[in-house]
């Protein structure tokens, strides 16, 4: 398998952003199934590990997957596709490490401008996207089904360094 060696670490005191492996995909799989309610398969996931437009990232304690989140890079826009974080480890600043680790590997990748969406709902991963610099720029009505709800379009520019 193919590892994503291109991965900027990011790192606070305690958590490193690193390169998902192939041996990290089931419990990543395990997670979308605990946090989403339209998970992504395993094999949805492998496909993308090894898809060069896809880039995987995840914070680690041991062999433990603490978080996960991903992008597809479209130069110049980066799409970001799934973020999480394992239930018990929330609200530690994981997921702001994630979300950065995407947005400085986006950046070095060439990406001008970054676009995620969310339910409506999501307050908490609201709060996120707006605390990082994301704006909201539109409205998709019944955008998610399970249940049904509108998604939010956030997008961020992304600066070179
Ligand atoms: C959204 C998610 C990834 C956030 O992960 P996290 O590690 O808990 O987030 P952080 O600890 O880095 O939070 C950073 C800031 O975001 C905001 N935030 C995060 N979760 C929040 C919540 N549930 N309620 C209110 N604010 C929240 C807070 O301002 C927080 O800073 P603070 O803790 O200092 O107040 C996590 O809640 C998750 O996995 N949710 C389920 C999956 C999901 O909804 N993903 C997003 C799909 S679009």
């Amino acid at each position: 398998m193919k590892e994503n060696d291109r991965t900027t670490e990011v790192t606070d005191a305690a958590y490193e952003v690193v390169a998902v492996t192939d041996g990290d995909i089931a419990q990543i799989a395990e997670l979308e199934r605990e946090c989403f309610s339209d998970p992504w398969s395993e094999q949805t996931l492998r496909d993308s590990l090894v898809n060069p437009l896809y880039r995987f990232v995840t914070v680690k304690d041991g062999e433990r997957v603490l978080g996960y989140a991903g992008m597809f890079l479209t130069i110049p826009e980066a799409q970001i596709a799934n973020i999480a974080v394992a239930p018990d480890m929330r609200r530690q600043g994981l997921g702001r490490l994630l979300l950065r680790g995407l947005v400085r590997e986006a950046a070095e990748a060439g990406a001008e401008v970054a676009f995620l969406e969310v339910r409506e709902h999501n307050a908490g991963a609201i709060a996120l996207y707006e605390q990082e610099e994301f704006v909201r720029v539109g409205m998709r009505k019944n955008y998610y089904d399970n249940p049904v709800e509108n998604g939010y379009v956030y997008m961020r520019m992304i600066e070179r360094e």
